[in-house]
């Protein structure tokens, strides 16, 4: 669908993402599905390869044939309820839909306010499969796959961050637990469990570990610790750097 034109148009558009927002928040709210919804904006996003332009935040994780890239495991989940709140506001594209409920996701569980522009474009074109990082690698993986879309050592621990919400699931990815002992709160816990080491409970991926091993991806993990505020202000800018990857504001 195409990105709203008049100015007339972008104001009722503007106050459609406004209703949508307070619908999101509640279905957020009334589901507890704050995780896979933030799970679900990353990955629309994180498929984004800056050299081609392609991939990003356009709404094409919706497709049957990307939703079954084994990155997506349990997605359709998200996919299914943002539907509730597409059919109210129709002319939301699915891509700002995404990418709206993955903010709301962050600020109702207690994260920072980030910055939502609206005006991305749906895409019916998937990405090829294998460009979302994979959680038994390393840092140099890590680096490949973010860097590929544009993004930095700090924007990679920044979003690690992300897992201080949610659990692994067996059955979708292979592994189990959640990050955290609090996981239905957006706080820094993740990286104060980083630093502890294994915990009974608690999951650490390879790649979580790999922020550890790796000297520069360590000191930023060392200052979000014991930083909070330092944490959420990096957040809010690199999740609006990965909501906005290939999308230039209307
Ligand atoms: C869950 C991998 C980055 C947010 C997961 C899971 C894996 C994973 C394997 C478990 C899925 C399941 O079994 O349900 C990775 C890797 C990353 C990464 C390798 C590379 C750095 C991110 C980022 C965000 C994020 C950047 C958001 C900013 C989440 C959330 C969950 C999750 C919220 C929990 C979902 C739920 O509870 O259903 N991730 N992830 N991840 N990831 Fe990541």
């Amino acid at each position: 669908m195409a990105a709203p034109q008049s100015v007339k148009e972008k104001h009722l558009y503007l106050k459609e993402i406004e209703k949508a927002r307070q619908d999101l928040r509640a279905l957020i709210y009334s589901k507890n599905c704050a995780p896979i919804m933030l799970r679900l904006a990353w990955h629309d996003a994180g498929t984004y390869e800056a050299k081609t332009k392609t991939g990003g935040p356009n709404g094409s994780i919706r497709n049957e044939e990307e939703l079954k890239h084994s990155a997506n495991n349990g997605l359709k989940i998200a996919v299914d309820l943002c539907e509730e709140v597409k059919a109210k506001y129709p002319k939301i594209t699915y891509a700002d839909l995404y990418q709206l409920a993955g903010v709301v996701a962050v600020e109702v569980t207690g994260g920072p306010s980030i910055d939502f522009v609206p005006g991305r474009k749906d895409s019916k074109k998937s990405p090829p499969e294998g460009r979302l990082p994979d959680a038994k690698l390393g840092a140099s993986h890590l680096r490949d796959t973010f860097y590929r879309m544009g993004l930095s050592d700090k924007d990679i621990v920044a979003l690690s961050g992300g897992h201080t919400l949610g659990r692994a699931h067996q059955e979708r990815s292979g592994f189990d637990g959640p990050w955290t002992k609090d996981p239905a709160k957006f706080d820094n816990s993740y990286f104060v469990e980083l630093l502890k080491g294994e915990s009974r409970g608690l999951v650490k991926l390879p790649t979580d570990k790999a922020l550890m091993m790796d000297p520069k991806f360590r000191s930023y993990v060392e200052l979000y610790a014991k930083d909070k505020d330092a944490f959420f202000r990096d957040y809010a800018e690199s999740h609006k750097k990965l909501s906005e990857l290939g999308f230039k504001t209307p």
